[in-house]
């Protein structure tokens, strides 16, 4: 361990966390791959929590990131124009828009993703003059009030901290696979006497990220959608987690039949791991005045630089999207193996965010502290942490990701033999 350990313990506040599974320092990293300070290698399937998509330090992206930046282009301009800011713009329209035949207007708002969650919900109460906001279990929207209110994780949400103005619905799935919950949700609102106020908003996220990757069905989807419509509230989709390509497309409702009011996209909209949040809006929702919603770091030049490669090299043709349903074709099988050696779990998820649901806290800490051991940084989700995350790069190369899957594995296999010792002992 390096010298450095003992400044995180000392000086860094107690709110950290990642580094509570992972304490190595880390220094350098390419592609899937992560270096500390003695040169030790480590894999990453943990990828920023769905910041780096396309891997830490692309090349392409870096060189065109030197390049503006050896050539003093605009760092920081608040909103004004620049040509970077254009390139991303058009770029993004012509990339990913355009071919979609989606229609919406791209507002930058702060840099985190619960920023722009803020302002979807501002702009959805704002628009329909109603405060109400349907969200659902398990739901995780960010840290600020507002998108924390949204957010269904106890520990998360804190107490007395009185946050409100959210109604919470059943996700898709909650009540078990026979119950429609949308059915549920039609009725309270259809009944005058619910105690469920007309909603401005309906927020989702079509796979639960931090929430135990649980994904809404096309159909459920599509009801909660035409619900939105029926009652005048706004649909809209958080894509942080599940968008720019994680689940194989570029947005994660792509192919479901659903149109969103608006859209939330941040975490590897830069590609770089570079913050920077959008909103998409469909035009006649932009009711926005100037600066309603305002912010010094809206919009950053050095992401829009690198956005600009990652839209170009990746989302051109359909190749990126085939080979990332490759890959997660291959994690797949590879975690429905595992879910035989443990009884009762199961494979959650789709794309790549999947994950293993061991349904404990207590076995999915033990097998990925054997991970971390071994050289794999890999996070976990879910209420109890139960579900062991595979968030893996999207470039991740066949051969590393099948050393990442080896050490979960080998892992689990770890783990089933000690507790096979321990039921016999016992
Ligand atoms: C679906 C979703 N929404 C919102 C957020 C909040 O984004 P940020 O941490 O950048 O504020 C996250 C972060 O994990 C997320 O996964």
């Amino acid at each position: 361990m390096s010298d450095h350990h003992d400044v995180f313990t000392e000086r860094e506040s107690q709110v950290r966390s990642y580094c509570r599974s992972f304490p190595h320092v880390l220094s350098t990293a390419v592609g899937s791959l992560l270096y500390d300070g003695e040169g030790n290698e480590y894999i990453d399937f943990l990828a920023g929590a769905g910041s780096l998509n396309y891997g830490h330090n692309d090349p392409d992206m870096k060189a065109a990131l030197m390049e503006y930046i050896a050539g003093d282009g605009i760092t920081h301009g608040l909103d004004l124009h620049t040509e970077a800011k254009a390139r991303f713009l058009t770029t993004l329209q012509e990339f990913i828009l355009a071919p979609r035949g989606m229609d919406y207007r791209v507002m930058f708002t702060g840099p985190t993703g619960t920023n722009a969650v803020e302002a979807a919900l501002k702009l959805a109460r704002k628009v329909t003059g109603r405060s109400n906001v349907i969200a659902f279990t398990n739901a995780f929207h960010g840290g600020s009030a507002g998108a924390l209110a949204a957010t269904g994780n106890q520990h998360h949400r804190m107490t007395g901290q009185g946050l409100h103005g959210v109604t919470r619905m059943p996700y898709d799935g909650y009540n078990g696979d026979g119950v429609d919950t949308s059915e549920m949700l039609a009725k309270m609102l259809a009944d005058p006497s619910s105690g469920v106020d007309a909603p401005a908003a309906i927020i989702l996220e079509v796979v639960q990220g931090e929430g135990g990757l649980n994904q809404a069905s096309p159909a459920w989807l599509r009801r909660i959608a035409s619900l939105a419509a029926e009652y005048g509230a706004k649909l809209i989709i958080d894509d942080i987690q599940a968008g720019c390509g994680r689940t194989g497309t570029f947005f994660s409702f792509e192919e479901m039949g659903v149109d969103p009011d608006m859209v939330v996209l941040s975490k590897s909209l830069s590609g770089f791991g570079l913050p920077m949040s959008i909103l998409l809006i469909r035009p006649k929702l932009d009711e926005w005045l100037p600066g309603e919603h305002n912010g010094t770091f809206r919009g950053n030049a050095h992401a829009f630089v690198t956005a600009e490669v990652a839209l170009r090299k990746f989302w051109a043709t359909a190749d990126f999207s085939e080979t990332v349903s490759r890959r997660s074709a291959r994690v797949r099988e590879c975690l429905l193996e595992l879910s035989k050696q443990i009884p009762g779990s199961r494979v959650k998820g789709r794309g790549m965010m999947q994950g293993l649901d061991v349904l404990d806290e207590q076995t999915s800490a033990a097998i990925r502290r054997t991970c971390v051991q071994n050289g794999l940084l890999i996070e976990a989700a879910g209420p109890h942490d139960e579900v062991i995350k595979v968030m893996a790069p999207l470039t991740t190369d066949d051969a590393v990701l099948e050393r990442g899957l080896a050490i979960l594995s080998a892992a689990v296999a770890e783990h089933v033999a000690e507790v096979r010792t321990l039921a016999l002992a016992g």
